[in-house]
């Protein structure tokens, strides 16, 4: 194909890393590129994505907008010393007493709270006495902004229960609503709906349920969410617009060691996760070691990937754990609930899973066109299990859905990839330099064989710290390789993406937050200056050098059919160490 780009526009991005420490070679050192702009060849159109994993809060305190923690107090059955943690109660002993049992009208999530209200009116110490939530490190909630409150309720007596969002102290009321019911109206379970519209602004505040009537009644499913979320699907606005501006072709979820879990009864069920909000049971991420709610389910991921205009990459729980640490018996199962998946994913409105998606308001199938059969099974000392079951998978899906993708963790040079796989994962985290010479890793790799889904990268360890220019610059090197690479290498994220600063468990990470503020580290902006690379022209180009500091370069051309232009990128990254 010749491919003549006109009137283009350059751009050239340079780095130096030089400059700290200049020397009498450094100065003499000279580099040329030539860019032949006639030709090249075609980036894939999917080749930069996003790898979402529920680890550091990036979901449940993250990007979901829930704002409530343990919404149904069901993380009790995961450790009983945590009680109705981080619930706290307002008033003492003598005037309320609170617990939970087994009474809740939900099959698969049966805790709920009892609250028993020994003080009546003036009684009542603190002027009301019951429960408070403080969200994940508090709830932001700001001034103008309406919250929707839910909650179900059953009471032995009339209640008159305030609803409210307050400061971290309780003290200041941001947003007050009394919700008054009968003994008849609340004698079973009752959905209860309201909405608050805040007076104050305040990141740090909490979600009080406050009585002084004296009588016993049980509360579950408390949700507090604001309006005004992402696309309306209930992502949070700033951290979407931080992964739309990358411009991801693809999101891989939901993880990481966080599908498979450390034991396999604490795995990412993609059935667990769909289906009223209020009705899904919740799991204890054992990989992360936090308790989540599963308001971001398998659902949520699909319509997040169609609101970013990103295919959707689902790695399912293939029956092992992490690691391999723990096997599923029956494999079949596994293999049955992926298929499972796949249906409620793109299958007719009419089909038993189909059916599924459409009664959560989206008949139309999702456009799901690759699945990876697990996460990282195939590095460990169980390769050979995952070896044996993995054709299994592979046989299944092609039968069932030719048209899918199929991804394999087996990576061709370390585990002699034995079986057909479409793509098959390559995981990297090293330091600055030994990323950035990685570049070349692909160069020689067959290019008759399956392609190289880099769905896991980033500069880690002392280089990477909480996030640095020298991770960035040695991810840029890395990623120049994967563009001259591209031809085997058919798409790359970088991992992890989110990280809470109340919950640090892997540094670093791409974008930083707290309740109502985000960033970007270095390796976030390396991202961004790489968006335009996904369906760009790869241009041939010959550096010419004296220099004895390893450089790497690349050079793009892209067409913008809306005004009939071109540009041309031109990228160089001389090694950082
Ligand atoms: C590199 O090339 C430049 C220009 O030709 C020259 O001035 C310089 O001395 C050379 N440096 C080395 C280290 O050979
Ligand atoms: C540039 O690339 C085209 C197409 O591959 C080729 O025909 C041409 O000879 C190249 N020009 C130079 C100067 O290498
Ligand atoms: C339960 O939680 C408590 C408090 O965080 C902790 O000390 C304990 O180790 C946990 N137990 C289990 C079994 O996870
Ligand atoms: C509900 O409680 C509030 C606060 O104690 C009180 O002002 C209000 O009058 C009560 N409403 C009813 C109908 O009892
Ligand atoms: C209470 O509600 C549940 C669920 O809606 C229903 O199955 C049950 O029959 C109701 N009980 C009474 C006593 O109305
Ligand atoms: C495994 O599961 C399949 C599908 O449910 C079932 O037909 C089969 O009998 C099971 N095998 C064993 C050994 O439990
Ligand atoms: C970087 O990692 C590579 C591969 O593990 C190792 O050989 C090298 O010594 C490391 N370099 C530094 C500066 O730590
Ligand atoms: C790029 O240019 C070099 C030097 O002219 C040539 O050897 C190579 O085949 C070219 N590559 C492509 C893909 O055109």
């Amino acid at each position: 194909m010749v491919w003549l780009p006109t009137r283009c526009i350059a751009l050239l991005f340079c780095c130096f890393s030089s400059v700290e420490r200049p020397s009498v070679s450094n100065r003499n050192q000279k580099a040329e590129l030539v860019v032949n702009a006639s030709g090249g060849r075609q980036i894939p159109e999917t080749f930069f994505g996003i790898f979402f994993e529920e680890i550091n809060h990036a979901g449940a305190g993250g990007l979901w907008a829930e704002l409530v923690s343990n919404r149904g107090f069901e993380a009790v059955r995961q450790n009983k010393s945590l009680n109705i943690h981080p619930w706290s109660l307002i008033g003492d002993e003598s005037s309320i007493i609170v617990s939970t049992d087994r009474s809740s009208c939900f099959k698969r999530n049966k805790i709920a709270l009892r609250m028993e209200v020994l003080c009546d009116g003036d009684t009542c110490p603190v002027g009301r006495v019951g429960v408070y939530n403080p969200g994940f490190w508090g709830m932001d909630i700001k001034q103008g902004k309406i919250y929707k409150i839910v909650f179900y309720l059953r009471s032995l007596t009339s209640v008159n229960i305030s609803v409210s969002l307050t400061s971290s102290d309780g003290l200041r009321t941001l947003a007050n609503t009394n919700l008054i019911a009968s003994a008849g109206d609340v004698s079973n379970w009752t959905k209860m709906e309201t909405l608050l519209e805040a007076e104050e602004t305040n990141p740090n505040a909490r979600l009080q349920l406050k009585t002084s009537k004296k009588g016993v009644m049980w509360i579950d499913q408390v949700s507090a969410i604001p309006l005004d979320t992402y696309k309306s699907h209930g992502f949070r606005n700033d951290l979407s617009e931080m992964i739309a501006n990358l411009k991801p072709r693809f999101l891989r979820f939901p993880g990481g060691n966080f599908v498979g879990g450390d034991l396999l009864r604490n795995a990412f069920r993609w059935k667990d996760t769909v289906g009223p909000w209020e009705e899904r049971p919740g799991h204890f991420n054992d990989a992360w070691n936090y308790w989540t709610d599963d308001g971001l389910g398998y659902f949520e991921f699909l319509q997040l990937s169609e609101d970013l205009g990103a295919l959707p990459i689902w790695v399912f729980n293939n029956g092992m754990s992490n690691l391999g640490r723990e096997k599923a018996s029956n494999v079949s199962l596994f293999v049955q609930e992926a298929l499972e998946g796949i249906e409620f994913a793109i299958g007719d409105p009419s089909s038993k899973w189909g059916s599924v998606r459409a009664a959560m308001r989206h008949p139309k199938p999702f456009d799901l066109r690759y699945v990876a059969v697990g996460n990282e099974e195939c590095y460990s000392m169980e390769k050979n299990a995952y070896k044996e079951n993995y054709p299994k998978f592979y046989d299944m899906i092609k039968r069932y859905y030719p048209n899918i993708k199929v991804i394999s963790n087996c990576d061709e040079s370390v585990d002699q990839l034995d079986h057909p796989t479409d793509l098959y994962d390559f995981h990297i985290y090293t330091n600055a330099s030994d990323l950035f010479s990685k570049a070349h890793h692909f160069d020689h790799t067959s290019r008759s064989g399956p392609k190289v889904f880099v769905s896991e990268y980033a500069v880690s360890g002392k280089d990477g710290g909480t996030g640095s220019l020298l991770a960035a610059l040695g991810e840029a090197g890395f990623l120049v390789g994967l563009e001259r690479n591209s031809d085997v290498v058919a798409m790359v994220c970088y991992a992890p993406l989110f990280v809470n600063v109340h919950d640090r468990s892997w540094n670093p990470d791409a974008i930083v937050f707290n309740s109502n503020q985000a960033y970007g580290t270095p390796s976030y902006w390396l991202q961004h200056f790489f968006t335009d690379t996904s369906g760009a022209m790869l241009l041939n180009t010959t550096l010419l050098t004296n220099s004895s500091t390893p450089i790497l370069a690349s050079a793009i051309a892209q067409w913008n059919s809306n005004d009939n232009m071109c540009f041309l990128k031109v990228k160089v990254f001389p090694s950082c160490s």
